[in-house]
């Protein structure tokens, strides 16, 4: 893992499909990686291939926050996204870190919850149909 510098930006868009889409997820990336905010996972054998990123800050009302986490397609359940929120949990420094998600996600669910997050609420509104579950994992 290490932080994310300006020359990523292009392989962190190819690795998205939402970034591929979407110009707002590139601004959203863009400025997390300005900003210092965004961990990349790379290969053990091959650390210039990006495997996925994680991004942390305070847009959660101020509180430590994982907007969000993304894992290459095909380098998905090999421990890859886990090892993501951990340096993410590692760098941050407050009693309580927050994450979300939509209730239609599942994987990340689960993977929240082998981590030892627990849900703190939802919002509706945001996707119609998809509630969006909010998670916390209180750091001793
Ligand atoms: C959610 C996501 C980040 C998970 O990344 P990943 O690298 O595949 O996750 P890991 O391999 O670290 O999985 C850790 C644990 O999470 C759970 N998990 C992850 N994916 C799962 C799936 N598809 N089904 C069930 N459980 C899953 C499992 O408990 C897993 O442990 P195990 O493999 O030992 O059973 C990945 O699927 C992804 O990038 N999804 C698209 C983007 C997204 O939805 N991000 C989250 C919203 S911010």
């Amino acid at each position: 893992m290490r932080l994310a510098w300006q020359a990523d930006l292009d392989a962190l868009f190819d690795l998205d499909v939402i970034a591929q889409r979407e110009e707002s997820r590139r601004e959203f990336i863009a400025r997390a990686v300005a900003c210092g905010q965004c961990w990349v996972a790379t290969d053990a054998d091959d650390t210039e291939l990006l495997l996925g990123y994680g991004v942390l800050d305070h847009s959660f009302f101020g509180q430590e926050f994982i907007p969000l986490v993304v894992v290459l397609g095909s380098a998905r359940r090999r421990g890859v996204g886990a090892a993501i929120v951990r340096e993410l949990e590692s760098r941050s420094l407050g009693a309580k870190l927050f994450t979300s998600t939509n209730a239609s996600n599942l994987p990340m669910q689960a993977l929240l919850g082998k981590l030892g997050f627990i849900g703190s609420g939802q919002v509706e509104n945001l996707d119609e149909g998809d509630p969006e579950l909010v998670f916390v994992k209180f750091r001793c």
